[in-house]
């Protein structure tokens, strides 16, 4: 069993192209990390130095203690499954799962005693005898991790490996990764651009952009804290409220937007908020912490503004409402109970519930999360 420390890995390809750009980030003995961010921003790169398939321009590697930027991928101890993957097809399951052991010269019985304890776990058994071509989806992928846990590595490195599954089938096999790291209990790094895998996955979350990490934390903190707006902006869905204003105090805090009237914030005072008052700001605000005041009574103090409906989206218990409000073409999301009906057109007053708002430091895509502050005061670490 192993944890990962990169140290300050950067990667330039042939073409001076900057993947990765000097990152630092310690994975535990154990842990199941997800990295997420957007295409191109150097994970799956990341992903292939720590498993040695692309040499690594500055910077360290440690795997457990032992440092190994110039070890070979299969001196490693670490298997890594794509989303690629390919099955070999003219081999049964059983094969496939076995074929990686016979050329290390496992003895027989040794790897018949590893497969079958994998295609239990995989719940496979009943399929060894088949040929890729006579499975779903599914299975053919749960024969994919089948081969890589067979090795027993320290490590495993996924790169999106449930991309090429419908959406049934990846919930299912978001559940069977969870449960496999719960019973084999060893380190787990995956790569993907799916936020609900990121969230529903991983132990702590890696968030990177343009070949830098933004923030590393628990999945919750990292959706109720977000170091800046493109985290904020990054997980979670509908996409957080962003609206362009200034901090006013006057009566207590209020944003004012551009063109819009003041909402009251209900955020604590804290001095960084205070040093940027009268400037350009952005106020971040998720769209469940917006209500219809017809179904739900507004809190006292909160801003209750007038909003036109735009477009409904039904997600079966819950609804996303877009909204138009104030003079200009401002715009908002709702997420609500399905069953506050709503019609486009309708005309409504929503409530918005600024306890748990964001203030940005400015409009730019990585503008700090000013009210951070007082979040982190509130976390038990
Ligand atoms: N061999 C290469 N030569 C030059 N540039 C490359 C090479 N491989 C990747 N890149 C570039 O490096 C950046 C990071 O690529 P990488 O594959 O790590 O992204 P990613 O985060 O995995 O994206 P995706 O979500 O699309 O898989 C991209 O801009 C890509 O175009
Ligand atoms: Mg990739």
């Amino acid at each position: 069993m192993a944890g990962i420390a990169l140290t300050r890995l950067e990667k330039v390809y042939d073409n001076g192209f900057r993947a990765v750009k000097g990152i630092d980030l310690t994975i535990r003995d154990k842990e199941f990390m997800v990295l997420v961010g957007p295409s191109g921003c150097g994970k799956t790169t990341t992903l292939r130095m720590i498993a040695g398939l692309e040499e690594v321009t500055s910077g360290e590697i440690r795997i457990g203690d032992r440092l190994v930027n110039d070890v070979e991928p299969k001196d490693r101890d670490i298997a890594m499954v794509f989303q690629n993957y390919a099955l070999y097809p003219h081999m049964t399951v059983y094969e496939n799962m076995a074929y990686g052991l016979k050329l290390r010269k496992v003895p027989k019985a040794e790897i018949e005693k590893k497969v079958q304890a994998a295609a239990k776990l995989l719940t496979l058994t009943e399929q060894l005898g088949k040929r890729p071509k006579q499975l779903s989806g599914g299975q053919r992928q749960r024969v994919a991790l089948g081969r890589a846990i067979v090795r027993e590595p320290q490590v495993f490195l996924f790169d999106e490996p449930l991309s090429n599954l419908d959406a049934k089938l990846r919930a299912d096999m978001r559940y069977e990764l969870k449960t496999l790291q719960q019973r084999l209990k060893t380190t787990m790094v995956y790569v993907t651009h799916d936020q609900i895998e990121a969230m529903t996955l991983g132990d702590r979350i890696t968030v990177m952009s343009n070949g830098e990490i933004q923030q590393v934390a628990a999945p919750t903190e990292i959706y109720d804290f977000p170091k800046n707006r493109f985290v904020a902006g990054f997980i979670g869905t509908p996409v957080m409220n962003f609206l362009d204003g200034s901090l006013r105090k006057a009566d207590g805090w209020s944003f004012v937007p551009d063109g819009g009237t003041a909402i009251a914030l209900a955020t604590p005072h804290t001095a960084a908020l205070d040093a940027h008052l009268g400037r350009q700001v952005c106020l971040g605000l998720r769209p469940e912490h917006l209500s219809n005041t017809t179904y739900v009574p507004a809190a006292a103090g909160a801003t209750v503004l007038a909003a036109q409906v735009r477009l409904i989206e039904l997600m079966g218990d819950h609804q996303y409402v877009y909204l138009r409000y104030g003079s200009g073409d401002g715009t908002l999301t709702m997420k609500c109970d399905a069953h506050h009906r709503v019609s486009v057109g309708d005309t409504i007053q929503i409530a918005l519930t600024t306890a748990r708002a964001h203030v940005f430091d400015g409009i730019g895509e990585f503008a700090q999360n000013l009210t951070l502050q007082r979040h982190e005061s509130a976390v038990q670490h």
